[in-house]
């Protein structure tokens, strides 16, 4: 516990305020109206705030809404009064054009809800993709003690005895339907199967990755990232995160205790650790500038690249979440990291305790699924960071990368980590749904593919659409994968081991914008370049003549918040924020 001495709650200043008995009056009222007595408001209870990202447009989260009865009785057991209200809803596959908008804007609104109102801490309400990250920028930016409960993945999917994982089973469901393998049917039924239950992805998708993260940074209790939704444990740990919010406010124990240098790199080799999702770079960095933690792109191939994969977890391997939990979750991954030096163990997380006594000692429950550090399932699994003269920075989920994909490009004897290739190139997703399995789009085994307008600004929010899967003709002579890279992002739930988050992205003035299908394009895994072999004299020829037609075209926004968005948000390296908002830190302090 940390021992800090008792101080005036927050909420007095609305409900306690003798300076101005107008307002207080007029407060008092409205609260009392909902249903609270004077008694209570003027307890000097702190008032804990349930940010709820439940709904029925967000049926990943919606389990928060039986939860969040749990985290209220936690609260009024240790003495504090339960305040819950809505997030803007964040739903990764129900969005159109596409949840990465949302981020920013369920950040927004959330930083104006627990700075405006009475409100002494908070409990995020974490789980699908956006949802952590938003959650946790907003804590970061007003700085109030905040404290993150997941909501849990599904159960285990399956399908004639195997099983099926969330999103991962859509790119393998893809490719079975390109063969004739199954019909639409059969697709339908083949996805479905992967989704049994309330909760999030069930595969180490953008979900598990960073509700696992949320706890490496110590700002959810530990154990409990990973408990499956429907189970009892996580009834529980609701009540216990409630419980513990109303300490934290009297400890006074912010985000900024928490969420330090050192915390990030701790989540970094975690990410590594467990097959993370390349959309966790972005978040991360989001998370950071916004409570003025320095991390870099580059930290991410210092701290993260040599660190082995220990879980065992679809797309990257076999299992799904309820196994992940069995096998020990994220304290079991840290303890074996921990044993190796890789973690910063004196770093201060939620419940009071340093990350080392959290996590020392915690055993592995099943070695299938996480496996000690010595048997690792590929050793120096984190990502690479890219660049060349196409862009300055792009990563790579090295540990994705399947014999047959390391056979066909990476076996060169001369220069086993290069490619050279031709460039296809499409611009925007609907580009490439047009025209990929048209024999005129001129793709062999050779390709690299190339996607661009799909970044912050060119698809606003940045579309989950380098991972492009071969045409159908080339999956039926037996190539699954080819190179693929962009300026956008990837789902965590695919095995694809694309370069994407190129920044700067086309719609930025990145280089993307001047590449053509048939350039030749080298590939240099060891160097961490790509670069197109074009002569700078000719990219510069192209770059006037692109300036002169207008620039990068990309299309028009459809909703207001769209174009607010593109005229501020970032790059994807930097945490794709909006600009300017990283400036205000610590907000309820002052
Ligand atoms: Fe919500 Fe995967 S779609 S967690
Ligand atoms: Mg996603």
């Amino acid at each position: 516990m940390t021992d800090k001495p008792a101080r005036t709650l927050r909420s007095r200043a609305w409900f306690d305020n003798p300076d101005n008995i107008d307002m207080t009056a007029l407060y008092l009222e409205r609260y009392l109206n909902f249903g609270l007595s004077l008694e209570e408001l003027r307890s000097g209870k702190p008032i804990i705030g349930i940010a709820q990202t439940g709904s029925d447009l967000s049926p990943c989260n919606r389990h928060h809404l039986v939860l969040a009865e749990r985290v209220r009785e936690g609260i009024r057991e240790a003495g504090g009064i339960a305040l819950e209200f809505p997030v803007h809803p964040i739903q990764e596959t129900g969005k159109r054009p596409t949840a990465g908008l949302d981020r920013n804007l369920a950040y927004l609104g959330l930083v104006e809800a627990i700075y405006g109102y009475p409100l002494d801490g908070v409990v995020l309400t974490t789980g699908c993709d956006k949802t952590t990250p938003a959650l946790l920028m907003a804590a970061a930016t007003v700085n109030l003690p905040a404290i993150a409960l997941s909501v849990g993945p599904m159960l285990n999917g399956w399908h004639k005895g195997e099983r099926t994982g969330s999103g991962t089973i859509v790119w393998q469901a893809r490719q079975m339907l390109a063969a004739g393998e199954i019909d639409d049917q059969g697709f339908i039924k083949l996805v479905a199967s992967s989704a049994p239950s309330t909760g999030y992805c069930n595969t180490m998708g953008t979900a598990t990755t960073m509700n696992s993260l949320a706890e490496a940074l110590g700002m959810m209790l530990p154990g409990s990232a990973a408990i499956p939704a429907p189970y009892r444990d996580r009834q529980e740990v609701a009540w216990r995160t409630g419980k513990r919010i109303v300490d934290m406010v009297h400890e006074d124990l912010k985000p900024s205790d928490i969420l330090t240098r050192e915390a990030f790199l701790n989540a970094i080799v975690v990410n590594s650790a467990i097959g993370g999702s390349t959309n966790a770079p972005i978040h991360l960095a989001a998370i950071a500038r916004h409570v003025g933690a320095e991390l870099a792109l580059d930290d991410w191939q210092t701290h993260g690249h040599k660190v082995p994969l220990l879980v065992n977890l679809q797309p990257a391997g076999e299992y799904l979440g309820e196994d992940y939990y069995r096998a020990g979750g994220v304290p079991a991954v840290v303890a074996q990291l921990m044993r190796h030096g890789l973690i910063y163990e004196g770093v201060m997380t939620v419940n009071g305790r340093t990350m080392g006594e959290n996590c020392r000692d915690v055993p592995i429950e099943d070695e299938r699924v996480i496996r000690p550090f010595e048997q690792p399932l590929v050793e120096e699994a984190g990502f690479i960071v890219l660049r060349g003269n196409l862009f300055d920075a792009a990563v790579m989920k090295t540990s994705v990368i399947g014999p047959e994909f390391r056979e066909r490009y990476l076996s060169n004897p001369d220069d086993p980590n290069a490619f050279e290739g031709p460039a296809v190139v499409f611009d925007g997703p609907e580009d490439y749904h047009h025209r990929i399995d048209d024999p005129a789009t001129g793709i062999t085994a050779d390709t690299l593919m190339f996607m661009r307008g799909a970044g912050p600004i060119g698809y606003p929010g940045a579309a989950e659409v380098v991972n492009m899967r071969p045409p159908a003709y080339l999956i039926r002579e037996g190539v699954h994968a080819l190179p693929c890279i962009g300026d956008g992002r990837q789902s965590g739930t695919s095995a694809s081991p694309s370069i994407l988050n190129a920044s700067p992205e086309a719609a930025a003035g990145g280089a993307l914008a001047l590449i053509r299908s048939g350039d030749r394009v080298r590939m240099d895994l060891n160097a961490g370049t790509v670069n197109v072999l074009v002569s700078d004299e000719e990219l510069a020829e192209r770059r006037r003549a692109l300036e002169e037609a207008g620039g990068f075209a990309y299309p028009a926004s459809q909703t207001p918040w769209q174009a607010m968005q593109r005229a501020v948000v970032g790059q994807l390296n930097t945490g794709a924020i909006l600009e300017g908002a990283e400036q205000f830190q610590r907000i309820a302090q002052t």
